[in-house]
């Protein structure tokens, strides 16, 4: 039995916060910000808007897109270092109450930015093991619950929203996930942390942009060298490279270095942010609702995130393409 990747759906707030909204606030400029990071708006969950409510509109539309119904979800897993509730509930279980699982296993994972690739190769390690069938795999973050609105190291790196994707078992080689590669290093887990709360400190991320910056780099360059000389591929076995959506210049540095042309990388960093675990699923249906994301497509994921986590995915698009799912 193999593991498929059978749709891809997301789901971004309303309210688009633009630079202009940090340089009326703080000491910064659009020019900074822009050019030090490639973002110009992030999306802004609102009030009343939770991190389950956000990943329940995004697995509607996955659910939908794998030409499945609830029912058949038999495991969820969501991805994300802003859950609703601090400890328990899970984000899964409230995101599998509003959807109406019934008696559905589901928990959240903790892998910061990389924690889809994570949710993504602990369903494959489900499907292959013959436990479960139709995996709901969800990244969803309300980070604007846990910037620091006073610290303009951080603050505009981070926006809103949710991916979500269904996984499913399958006897076609052809449309299985290839390889899965996940790592961490707590050695390196002050650079980029929230505070311990049960200490009674403040909730708000914190990070040393610059070390983790180079740090990120030479990671996600290492990491997808790796997988790939692992798997015999080379760039041009690759139709879409979809990294993680932490800053332009970290997106132009490893896409340079791993030489992928224009056309194969996949960028969102300038209109969503940094989104954390849903980051990639976000920046995959953007390409997937821009018809550059087909079935059969061969694509490479890579991320890297507070822990210090990483790890990179290679698989084929197995659901319908954009034109035949409307
Ligand atoms: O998602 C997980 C992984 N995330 C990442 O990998 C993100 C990694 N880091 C980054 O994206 C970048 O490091 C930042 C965008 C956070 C910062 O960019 P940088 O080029 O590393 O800047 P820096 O921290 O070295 O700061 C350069 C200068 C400093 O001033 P001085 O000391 O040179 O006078 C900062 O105080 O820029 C100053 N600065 C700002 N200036 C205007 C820092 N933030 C701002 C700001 N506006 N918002």
């Amino acid at each position: 039995m193999y593991a498929a990747i059978k749709s891809i759906g997301s789901y971004v707030p309303n309210e688009k916060r633009n630079n202009q909204w940090f340089v009326d606030r703080m000491d910064t400029s659009d020019d900074w910000i822009t050019k030090r990071t490639g973002i110009s708006t992030r999306r802004i969950a609102n009030k009343d808007e939770q991190t389950s409510d956000m990943g329940v509109q995004a697995s509607k539309i996955a659910i939908q897109r794998a030409g499945l119904t609830i029912d058949d979800i038999d495991l969820i897993i969501c991805a994300t270092i802003s859950p609703d509730y601090y400890c328990m509930p899970s984000t899964a279980c409230i995101i599998g109450q509003k959807l109406g699982t019934k008696d559905v296993m589901a928990m959240d994972i903790s892998a910061a930015c990389t924690g889809f690739v994570y949710a993504l190769s602990i369903a494959k390690a489900f499907i292959e093991s013959n436990m479960k069938k139709n995996i709901l795999i969800i990244g969803a973050e309300k980070l604007s619950s846990i910037v620091d609105y006073t610290d303009r190291t951080t603050c505009m790196l981070f926006g809103d929203g949710a991916g979500a994707s269904i996984i499913s078992a399958t006897n076609d080689k052809n449309e299985a996930i290839i390889d899965i590669q996940c790592s961490s290093d707590g050695n390196l887990k002050d650079l980029l942390l929230t505070p311990n709360i049960l200490n009674g400190e403040k909730q708000f991320i914190q990070m040393k942009g610059n070390e983790t910056f180079k740090i990120a780099v030479k990671t996600l360059v290492r990491d997808v060298q790796d997988i790939m000389k692992k798997n015999s591929m080379k760039n041009t076995d690759i139709d879409l490279f979809i990294p993680h959506q932490a800053n332009y210049r970290i997106l132009k540095v490893v896409g340079d270095a791993l030489k992928f042309e224009e056309k194969q990388k996949i960028i969102t960093v300038q209109k969503y942010g940094n989104t954390s675990s849903a980051s990639i699923p976000m920046a995959m249906n953007d390409a997937y609702e821009n018809n550059k994301l087909k079935y059969g497509d061969t694509i490479l994921l890579d991320a890297f995130g507070g822990g210090l986590t990483w790890g990179s995915a290679i698989f084929r698009f197995a659901g319908k393409n954009i034109n035949d799912n409307k």
